[in-house]
């Protein structure tokens, strides 16, 4: 393969679809833990093995205290959120359910629950927001109905970066009877997630955002009241003479070999934000973000959508350049500036709606761990220069 030319001195400012780069520690350690102990963890009683098996097991343990759980065996393993949540919606409801979600939600949540209303297995409400992307819990509470299942809310918007008042939807749904599910795809390692103080029956995280572990890793975390009917079956390494999967956590939801190269990375990863502190990471972020916004809502010709506060939110920006595809936008940042930002609708389709960005969306700007304040500074003179060639 080629690689292009620049590329070491690339701007990266879409963090929120991936954090890039990965702390070298993390990403280092993990290829030389995955070298010395990456056989099939459970399978086998050699003493590896076993260590694989324990690697597996203490990263349940980091990741349930992370979320503030309470059974290290209900911290399933899965691909990514996307996978998470199609094994907790698809397991949590049935015929003739209600679910209640926001028009907020990445499609990892709106298509399964589309194709379950296109199926008729259930019925289906997704409740605006404000002009700034927040969900007002009692106008959520006011969808309930007696055969509502199911809420399911994403944590933090990757389009408006608005962190939702998860613990107040919580209590609400708790007081009603009815699970409720996050999505914390975007808030995992950066915001702090207390599952049993928030009122989660489950939550999906994936590894390569804010947790710092590469793709093709994800999960949940499922709470002792939560049934969740299987899907899926398979191996799971024990009891190979019994016909059906396992219903016993963590089998229960898990089929085949784990992802043992991403499991070790999200457990040095863990260990990487509890030494840095998620805190002076997520402070370190807004401490960019902050003069990004400000810059970009002062230059003549550049609109910003979603919230402009500075609090319950992360570092995500969007913004369109007044008479400019978004889309060409993204393209002289990356081609002129050799700058990094996502454009479109970001796979949550609904919020453009909302804000009126449909059906071109807007350019996305999303600071991470690893960006500096030569980055901040470099795009802001980048899209006031496109804005003043744009205004011509
Ligand atoms: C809010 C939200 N939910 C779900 C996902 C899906 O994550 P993954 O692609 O890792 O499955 C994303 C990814 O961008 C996201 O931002």
């Amino acid at each position: 393969m080629e690689i292009p030319v620049g590329i070491e001195n690339i701007i990266y400012l879409d963090n929120a679809a991936t954090v890039y780069p990965k702390p070298l520690e993390i990403m280092d350690n993990m290829i030389d833990m995955y070298k010395k102990y990456g056989v099939n963890p459970g399978r086998s009683g050699f003493d590896l093995c076993l260590i694989g098996g324990d690697l597996i097991q203490s990263t349940r343990d980091v990741l349930t205290r992370f979320f503030g759980g309470s059974d290290p065996d209900r911290l399933g393993f899965a691909y990514n959120a996307s996978d998470a949540l199609n094994i907790l919606i698809y397991g949590m409801v049935g015929p003739g359910d209600h679910v209640v979600s926001t028009v907020l939600e990445h499609n990892s949540v709106i298509r399964p629950l589309n194709h379950l209303k296109r199926d008729g297995i259930i019925s289906l409400d997704y409740v605006p927001c404000s002009a700034d992307g927040y969900v007002d819990p009692d106008e959520l509470a006011s969808y309930f109905r007696k055969e509502t299942k199911l809420v399911v809310v994403n944590h933090a918007s990757n389009v408006t970066g608005a962190i939702q008042p998860v613990a107040e939807i919580g209590k609400r749904c708790k007081d009603r009877g009815i699970y409720f599910v996050i999505d914390a795809a975007q808030t995992a390692g950066i915001v702090p997630i207390d599952v049993q103080h928030m009122g989660v029956d489950a939550l999906a995280f994936t590894g390569h955002k804010s947790l710092l572990g590469p793709t093709g890793i994800g999960g949940f975390y499922v709470s002792e009241q939560v049934t969740i009917r299987q899907t899926r079956a398979g191996g799971t390494g024990v009891k190979s003479a019994y016909p059906y999967h396992l219903e016993d956590y963590p089998f229960r939801l898990e089929v085949g070999t784990n992802n043992v190269l991403g499991i070790i990375g999200l457990y040095l990863a863990c260990g990487y934000i509890a030494e840095k502190g998620m805190s002076n990471i997520y402070n370190h972020e807004m401490a960019l973000f902050a003069p990004l916004q400000a810059a970009l809502s002062n230059i003549d010709g550049v609109t910003l959508h979603g919230t402009t506060q500075l609090e319950h939110r992360l570092p995500v920006l969007n913004f369109t350049v007044h008479g400019q595809d978004p889309a060409d936008t993204g393209t002289l940042l990356d081609v002129d500036y050799n700058i990094a930002t996502r454009t479109g609708l970001h796979c949550a389709p609904l919020i453009h709606d909302h804000m009126g960005t449909s059906p071109r969306g807007t350019v996305r700007m999303s600071v991470g761990p690893i960006n500096k304040q030569s980055d901040i500074d470099a795009a802001i003179e980048a899209v006031r220069e496109i804005a003043a060639i744009a205004r011509k």
